[in-house]
């Protein structure tokens, strides 16, 4: 037995562990909930592709393919981590609630099957599939095509009405709470003990100007506030590259973990800090966001463009880094952007006015 195995047997000891290394418990285990039928042989096992919280194998039989992905008590890449087991509930209930959406299943996996007792969930296979992270190389562009999709959908998500979904979705409080603490806080210690001249010479004396700017980091927290409260919208939550497949079948959504009633200015704010990060034009990312369809209902700018530069913020000076392929020079612009964009957000234009015909004559003000 592994010493995660260990761990997990210790702490739910009538749970089923997924592993690749035991197959044939592994087909025991599928054939006594029911998920492949007992004549049923199981032909591979094979990790689907990068992740980062949880533990996912495509399992292949004679007769069928599909994804079988398991939230245990700590990030499966950073297993010294400890994170909320229950996450995995929010994501088959996502799945779940999206089930009776008819424009939004062309983007998501069919949900198969959950067994919250094992923390274990199962979704259709999409296929051998990349996720969008190579957008952040310079020499790889998001096609506008890519781009209606991902806005189409989250413009989709954001319009799900609460009395569609039936049951009451998890507040995902738990799960919040440690994101918020590497989106709005951890970023901002001076002495966090990560030192991210590691991770580009000269980014922690770059990064030292955002540390001590007290008005950033009381707006930062203000922010983090609004993350941690509640809202009507369903988000996806962790809508970034990591988050949209290229599948043969078009673009898919996955990963719904991070899920909650929210803002939707959240799904938004990331969505472009990431766009603007793989230094997608401008011009590409206007012409994309006139796809969102909700603008105007209730849509605050400030908080868009809050959450948007709180985004690129804490990917370049906090922990959750990516692959960027950018300059210490452009990583300060970036900044300097960023920083504007939650102090001064009419600075940032995306999301500025309606795009949509009926938004414009909506009564609705914004807020702050
Ligand atoms: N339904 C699916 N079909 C095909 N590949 C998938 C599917 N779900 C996940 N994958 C692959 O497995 C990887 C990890 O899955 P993901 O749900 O992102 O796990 P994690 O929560 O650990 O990040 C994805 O990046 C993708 O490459
Ligand atoms: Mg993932």
């Amino acid at each position: 037995m592994t010493e995660k195995q260990q761990r997990f047997h210790a702490a739910y000891p009538g749970s089923f562990f997924l592993t690749s290394e035991e197959p044939e418990l592994l087909g025991e285990f599928l054939k006594n909930i029911g998920w492949i039928s007992p004549d049923e042989t199981i032909t591979l096992i094979e990790k689907p592709g990068e992740g980062n919280m949880n533990y996912v194998l495509r399992v292949r039989t004679d007769r069928q393919s599909f994804i079988v992905k398991q939230s245990r008590p700590w990030v499966e890449k950073y297993p010294q981590l400890d994170a909320p087991i229950e996450r995995i509930v929010v994501e088959a209930q996502f799945y779940d609630a999206l089930s009776e959406v008819g424009e939004l299943q062309d983007f998501i996996p069919a949900l198969k099957g959950f067994r919250a007792e094992h923390f274990i969930m199962a979704v259709e296979d999409l296929g051998k599939a990349s996720d969008f992270t190579n957008i952040y190389n310079k020499s790889v562009q998001i096609s506008p095509t890519e781009l209606t999709d991902l806005v189409g959908f989250i413009s989709g998500l954001h319009q799900v009405s609460a009395a569609e979904i039936r049951e009451p979705f998890p507040d995902n409080q738990e799960l919040k709470e440690l994101n918020a603490e590497h989106i709005f806080n951890y970023p901002y210690l001076e002495d966090n003990g990560f030192d991210l001249d590691s991770v580009q010479a000269g980014l922690q004396a770059l990064a030292m100007t955002y540390k001590q700017d007290e008005a950033l980091k009381k707006k930062i927290k203000s922010l983090g506030k609004i993350y941690l409260g509640k809202g009507d919208t369903l988000l996806q939550g962790d809508y970034y590259p990591g988050s949209w497949l290229r599948t043969a079948a078009g673009t898919k959504i996955i990963d719904p973990e991070f899920a909650y009633l929210g803002r939707a200015e959240f799904d938004m704010g990331v969505l472009v800090a990431h766009l603007k990060m793989a230094q997608t034009d401008d011009a590409v990312i206007e012409a994309g966001l006139i796809h969102y369809k909700r603008i105007g209902q209730n849509f605050d700018h400030g908080l868009f463009a809050g959450f948007c530069g709180a985004e690129i913020l804490r990917r370049i000076i906090g922990l959750a880094q990516l692959p960027l392929d950018l300059s210490l020079e452009e990583k300060g612009y970036l900044l300097t952007w960023a920083a504007e964009s939650v102090l001064n957000p009419q600075m940032n234009t995306f999301m500025k006015t309606d795009t949509s015909d009926i938004s414009r004559s909506t009564t609705l003000r914004n807020h702050d």
